[in-house]
């Protein structure tokens, strides 16, 4: 059976473990995607996918997550393994841990790229590169800079090092300690952010709209999986990045309930981020479709049109920054833990071999606004698109499918129950969604794009 505690170390508090899994679910994936990809579907009926989503498929499969790793007590790959052969189902189903750990590559190896420029941008606003600036200017300076290979691959290099050297120090001194005042301080500067917006854009209802009437016409199956995927990857779900957090987590805290609150966190840093950047973007006439440019050119130039916008727009990218470093330990997480229990190798070696890994891989992505921007990998997407693309709207909602049906299935009721005895109202509702709503909302949603196609 599983020890109590894991080897890689526990979170000192049930506040720690929400910090830490709060701290992977709020990153690129609320402040730069959710607000462009809503944009770019048409905004409030997005959104209120995006919400169903969240409830009905995200927070059960995230409280799954939480168990397995938890009852587990080790890596996902080895989790699962061990909890499917003590539940008398097939080791196989290690293979969703594997699967995991692979997206956990793919992802941070955009996601690095993306950091990479927010960390350039923290500098370029704070020096008042934008300040009055045109539209022109704004685009420029973006397109400068992502088209300099050099440039580009430099911050991505200095983010993946911060990763490394945070997940080197292990599970209390390197990951408790940076969501234990990055997190706090990201609230509190996003709270101010919003009111910024409102106060000073003089088009805050615009952006309220925006995100909440709902036009249904303008959806379709294909931005149902776009929301659905959005879903998943903004909770970190369907890679065991959770579940590695909840190897971490101590017995008898309720799993249902703190799965909720994260949920909550996220869905609320989703929606200010929205509400910071659609009023900024009104106000200065900008579209709300730009794209994955909204946040590094309308913004900016935003920014720069406004009073206090070069301290305010500083502020709002290192924010952008403290949220994705919090992401990005996660998601190594899976592969560092398994590396340290399979090769009994230290967490420094382990997380060097991790890091060298994703930045390899990732010099496709760094490179894909540059050198090799021609190169398509599937239809009209470069690299990056394609990792972006296949992460979000296939690997993740797959393994989410696997990891609901091992929780709601497999797993012996036994170990089910004792993990879930401090939930007790909301078991059966947790079993439901997990066993049945979950798996075949993913299901349905995969199939009718699919034959939309
Ligand atoms: N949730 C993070 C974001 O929204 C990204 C992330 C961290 C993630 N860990 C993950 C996504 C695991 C999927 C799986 O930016």
């Amino acid at each position: 059976m599983a020890a109590t505690d894991s080897i890689h170390g526990m979170w000192s508090s049930r506040l720690m473990f929400i910090l830490a899994a709060a701290g992977s679910a709020v990153g690129l994936g609320n402040i730069w995607r959710f607000p462009y990809v809503a944009g770019e579907n048409g905004g409030g009926a997005f959104v209120l996918v995006y919400l169903a989503c969240i409830f009905l498929i995200g927070i059960p499969i995230m409280a799954s997550e939480i168990l397995i790793g938890r009852a587990g007590r080790q890596s996902p790959i080895n989790a699962m393994r061990s909890l499917a052969m003590d539940s008398g189902a097939s080791s196989g189903w290690q293979v969703v841990g594997w699967m995991g750990a692979l997206a956990g590559f793919m992802i941070l190896s955009f996601y690095a790229v993306i950091a990479g420029w927010v960390l350039s941008y923290v500098i370029l606003l704070g020096s008042g590169a934008f300040v009055g600036a045109d539209a022109d200017l704004a685009n420029n300076t973006f397109q400068g800079f992502v088209g300099n290979a050099w440039s580009v691959l430099g911050w991505f290099t200095g983010f993946i090092v911060l990763t490394v050297f945070i997940t080197a120090r292990g599970v209390g001194r390197g990951l408790e300690t940076t969501v234990k005042y990055l997190m706090p301080t990201l609230f509190v500067l996003l709270i101010v952010l919003v009111i910024y917006a409102a106060v000073t854009s003089g088009h805050f209802t615009e952006g309220v709209l925006f995100l909440f009437s709902f036009e249904f016409e303008r959806l379709t199956w294909g931005s149902v999986l776009i929301a659905m995927g959005q879903a998943f990857f903004t909770l970190s779900l369907g890679m065991g990045a959770i579940m590695a957090y909840g190897a971490y987590m101590p017995k008898n805290t309720s799993i249902i309930g703190t799965a909720t609150t994260i949920a909550l966190m996220d869905t609320g840093v989703a929606l200010m981020s929205g509400l910071v950047i659609f009023p900024l973007v009104f106000a200065n006439g900008l579209e709300s479709s730009a794209g994955p440019g909204l946040m590094f050119v309308t913004l900016p130039l935003a920014f720069g049109q406004m009073a206090g916008g070069q301290f305010f727009g500083c502020i709002f990218f290192i924010l952008v920054a403290f949220a994705a470093i919090t992401s990005a330990i996660s998601l190594v997480e899976p592969a560092v833990a398994w590396i340290v229990e399979k090769l009994e190798a230290t967490r420094v070696v382990a997380a060097l071999l991790v890091g060298a890994l994703v930045w390899l891989l990732g010099l496709g992505s760094a490179f894909s606004t540059n050198i090799l921007s021609d190169v398509f990998i599937v239809g009209e997407m470069t690299f990056f698109d394609t990792m972006d693309y296949v992460t979000n709207n296939i690997v993740l909602p797959l393994g989410g499918i696997f990891i609901a049906l091992f929780a709601g299935w497999v797993l012996d009721s036994k170990i089910r129950d004792e993990e879930m005895k401090g939930d007790l109202p909301y078991y059966p509702i947790w079993r439901f969604l997990t066993r049945f709503v979950a798996p075949v909302a993913v299901s349905i949603v995969f199939v009718m794009t699919f034959l939309q196609n």
